[in-house]
C-alpha cells in the first residue's frame, strides 16, 4: 500500500505531504464527519475540508476509537433514554466511513476500547463504559443486530461524597493499558482508577485493586508513557482530573503473574501558577507526545471569549516526572478532546461548543504549540455546558 502510494506520487511529481491525512469527528447532533487536511505546499496555506458525513451510531455519539494503522473506527452513543447504539465503521483511503457492525444497547455510553487478542483487526471484544448507570459492558466482536452484552460490571460507591457529581460511580473511560492485557477505568465519581484483568480468550474482565484518586480530583481520561517504547520499565499513567482542573502522574508496575498496580505520585493544576479554574471550567482530556503532556481545559476561556487553553507539560525522560510549560489558545471553545498525529507536528483539536475542528502547529523538539494551520466549523455550533456540538476529534493514520 505504502509503496504503491510512493510510486503513484512519483509518477505523478508530487511529495507524499501533499496528499496529507484524513481526520473523523464525530457531533452529538448524530453524524461522523470524514475531514481531509492537506498541507500547504510552498508557502500556500493548509486546507481542512469536510467531505462525507456518516449516521449509524445513534443519536449522540459521543466517543471514536481508532488505532494508528487499523483502518477499524469504533463509536458509542451516549444517547441516555434507555437504547443506544455501539458501530463499527471500516474507514477507506479517501476517508469515507463505511458501517461494518452495529448493536443497540442501552445507551448512556461515554467512551469505549477494543481488547482481546483476535482476528478482527486484533481483537475480540470490545468494553464500553456508561456515565449514569455506573458500568462497564463488554461485548464480543464483530458487532451484529444480535450481539448480545457479554458482562456487566455495575459499580457502587462505598461511602457517600460531598461533591454533587460525585453521587455515584461515574465510570468516563475504558483504555488499555500498553500490554493489552488490562483495562483501566478512569471513575469521575468514585476518584479511582479502576483495572481489569482481561482473560483474552472469553474477553472476561476480573476487576483488581484500583489505583486512588485524591478526594474531589474526578479523573476522567489517562495517556501512557515509558522511558523506552515497547518495555513497561518505569511506565506511567497520566490522568486528567476533570473536578480537580489537573493531571496526575502514576506509576505503573506489573508484578510477576499479578495485576497491574498504579499509584499515584503527582498532580499538578492544568492551570498557571498564580490561576486558577475559574468557575464551570473542566479539564477534558489528555495526551502524551514525546517527552510532553498536554491536558485539555473546556470552558475557562484563558484567552478571550469563547478561547479555552492548553496546558503543555514536559515529562521528565528518566523519572516520568511531570513539570508545568505553559498554557497556549485551544483556538476553540469547550475543547473536549484533542488528537497529536503520528509525526507529533500537529495537534487536531476538537472544540464542543464552537463545533470547530483546528488543526495547531507542534515543535517536536521543544513541545511547543504554535500556529494555526487550518480551522473547520463543522456542523451546527453547541450551546455552553450541554451535550450538543462536536463530540470528539481523531487523525486517520
Ligand atoms: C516562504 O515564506 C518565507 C517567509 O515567510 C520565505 O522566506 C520563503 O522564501 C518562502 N518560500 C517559498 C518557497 O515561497
Ligand atoms: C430523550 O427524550 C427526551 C424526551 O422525549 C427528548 O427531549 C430528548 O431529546 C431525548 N434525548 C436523546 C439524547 O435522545
Ligand atoms: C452494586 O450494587 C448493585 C445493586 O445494588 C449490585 O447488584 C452489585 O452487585 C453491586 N456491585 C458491587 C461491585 O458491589
Ligand atoms: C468472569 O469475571 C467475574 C469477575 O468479574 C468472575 O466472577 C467470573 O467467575 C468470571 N467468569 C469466568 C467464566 O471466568
Ligand atoms: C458557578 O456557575 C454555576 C452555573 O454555571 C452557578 O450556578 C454558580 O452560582 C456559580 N458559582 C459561583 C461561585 O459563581
Ligand atoms: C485565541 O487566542 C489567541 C491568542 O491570543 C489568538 O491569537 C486567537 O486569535 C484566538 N482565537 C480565537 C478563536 O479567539
Amino acid at each position: 500500500m505504502a509503496s504503491l502510494k510512493a510510486l503513484i506520487l512519483g509518477t505523478l511529481g508530487l511529495a507524499p505531504e501533499v496528499l496529507g491525512a484524513n481526520l473523523l469527528a464525530s457531533h452529538y447532533t448524530g453524524k461522523i464527519f470524514s475531514l481531509s487536511y492537506t498541507p500547504g505546499a510552498r508557502n500556500a496555506t493548509a486546507t481542512l475540508s469536510s467531505k462525507f458525513d456518516t449516521s449509524g451510531c445513534g443519536t449522540l455519539p459521543a466517543w471514536l476509537h481508532i488505532d494508528s494503522g487499523v483502518p477499524i473506527v469504533y463509536c458509542v452513543d451516549e444517547d441516555w433514554n434507555g437504547s443506544g447504539m455501539l458501530s463499527s465503521y471500516s474507514v477507506g483511503p479517501d476517508g469515507s466511513l463505511k458501517q461494518t457492525g452495529q448493536t443497540v444497547t442501552s445507551g448512556a455510553s461515554v467512551h469505549g476500547t477494543p481488547y482481546g487478542g483476535g482476528d478482527v483487526d486484533g481483537y475480540n471484544f470490545i468494553a464500553t463504559v456508561q456515565y449514569d448507570p455506573s458500568t462497564l459492558t463488554t461485548y464480543e466482536l464483530p458487532l451484529t443486530s444480535s450481539s448480545a452484552v457479554l458482562q456487566q460490571l455495575k459499580f457502587n460507591l462505598t461511602e457517600p461524597k460531598t461533591n454533587p457529581r460525585q453521587n455515584a460511580p461515574h465510570p468516563h473511560a475504558a483504555q488499555l493499558d500498553p500490554t493489552g492485557k488490562f483495562i483501566i477505568v478512569p471513575d469521575l465519581g468514585a476518584d479511582l482508577i479502576r483495572i481489569f484483568s482481561i482473560d483474552s480468550a472469553t474477553g472476561n474482565l476480573t476487576a483488581c485493586e484500583p489505583g486512588v484518586a485524591g478526594e474531589g480530583d474526578g479523573p476522567r481520561h489517562g495517556a501512557w508513557w515509558a522511558p523506552t517504547e515497547g518495555s513497561t520499565a518505569g511506565q506511567k499513567l497520566y490522568t486528567v482530573n476533570e473536578l480537580g482542573n489537573s493531571v496526575s502522574a502514576w506509576t505503573a508496575t506489573y508484578p510477576e503473574g499479578g495485576c497491574l498496580t498504579l499509584e499515584k505520585t503527582q498532580t499538578l493544576s492544568s492551570y498557571a501558577e498564580g490561576s486558577v479554574a475559574p468557575n464551570g471550567s473542566k479539564a477534558a482530556e489528555v495526551h502524551v507526545s514525546g517527552n510532553f503532556l498536554y491536558a485539555a481545559n473546556r470552558a475557562d476561556e484563558t484567552f478571550g471569549a469563547e478561547n479555552d487553553s492548553l496546558a503543555t507539560y514536559a515529562i521528565d525522560p528518566s523519572s516520568g516526572d511531570i513539570e508545568w510549560v505553559e498554557a497556549t489558545p485551544a483556538h476553540a471553545w469547550f475543547p473536549r478532546t484533542f488528537s497529536i498525529n503520528k509525526a507529533g507536528d500537529l495537534v487536531a483539536v476538537g472544540g464542543q461548543t464552537s463545533s470547530n475542528v483546528v488543526i495547531i502547529a507542534r515543535d517536536t523538539k521543544t513541545g511547543k504549540l504554535g500556529d494555526v494551520v487550518a480551522n473547520l466549523k463543522v456542523a451546527t455550533p453547541g450551546t455552553p455546558q450541554q451535550e450538543d456540538g462536536l463530540s470528539a476529534v481523531v487523525w486517520v493514520e
